[in-house]
């Protein structure tokens, strides 16, 4: 897929003030610092798109992107920051779980988990956690220029068998690097497949863009 246009469209503290639900969208979770905007710039093309930081806990609001004027791509705030205060740490979670589980335009969310770490605790209960509520998913193994291949799947392995312990084939992933730009098509090509046919305008054969999606 080309993407013509990427732009911030709005910052949202919760669900309730998020914009209205007229375009598909696919947001990305994870710990903080797992690399959430850098995939989204890199995804859009566009270097300083989302905010990048290596300080953990930087998206701190909801980030609506909207990509080629049809869908959009949502920046989460991150969980498992210690540094917040509780309360805060709390609303955040509340907020983006409230997001996750409610949002009725929402086709998928991509898990981002650090493909240099062994399994963390903190990932595998949000990874039970976003099975049991039924929200679609997709996984994301981050960071791979930064960990040998060999290494980069032990991890990978290790932490599929944890949280799905009866798959067999495990479920695919995707590996992506902000640095290398791998994963960039094969994440655009899942989420092209997952948008609904654009609708065509007869007489000249051309695209109109998407005026209302709701999921069946
Ligand atoms: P929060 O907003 O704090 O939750 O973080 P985030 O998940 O959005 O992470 P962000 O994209 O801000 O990246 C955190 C740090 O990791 C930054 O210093 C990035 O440059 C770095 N980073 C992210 N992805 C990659 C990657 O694929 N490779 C390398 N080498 N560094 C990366
Ligand atoms: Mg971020």
């Amino acid at each position: 897929m080309k993407i013509h246009s990427a732009l911030f469209e709005v910052s949202a503290p919760n669900l309730t003030l998020c914009p209205s639900a007229t375009l598909p969208e696919f947001a990305f979770i994870g710990r903080s610092n797992v690399g959430k905007s850098s995939l989204i710039n890199l995804l859009t093309g566009k270097h300083d798109l989302a905010r990048v930081s290596d300080l953990p806990g930087k998206t701190k609001l909801i980030n609506f992107f909207a990509i080629n004027d049809t869908w959009r791509l949502v920046d989460l705030p991150g969980y498992g920051y210690a540094h917040v205060a509780k309360t805060d740490r709390a609303d955040f979670n509340e907020a983006v779980a409230d997001y996750l589980e409610h949002r009725e335009n929402l086709l998928c969310t991509f898990l981002l988990i650090d493909s240099r770490l062994e399994p963390q605790a903190i990932d595998l209960e949000f990874a039970r956690w976003i099975i049991d509520t039924d929200v679609p998913f997709q996984i994301v193994f981050t960071k791979a220029d930064k960990i040998s291949g060999h290494k980069a799947r032990e991890n990978m392995a290790a932490f599929l068998s944890l949280v799905f312990p009866d798959a067999d084939p495990l479920p695919g992933v995707f590996s992506s690097s902000a640095k290398t730009k791998d994963g960039r098509k094969e994440i655009l090509e899942f989420i092209t497949a997952e948008l609904p046919a654009p609708i065509k305008r007869k007489d000249k054969g051309e695209q109109m863009p998407m005026l209302k999606w709701l999921k069946p």
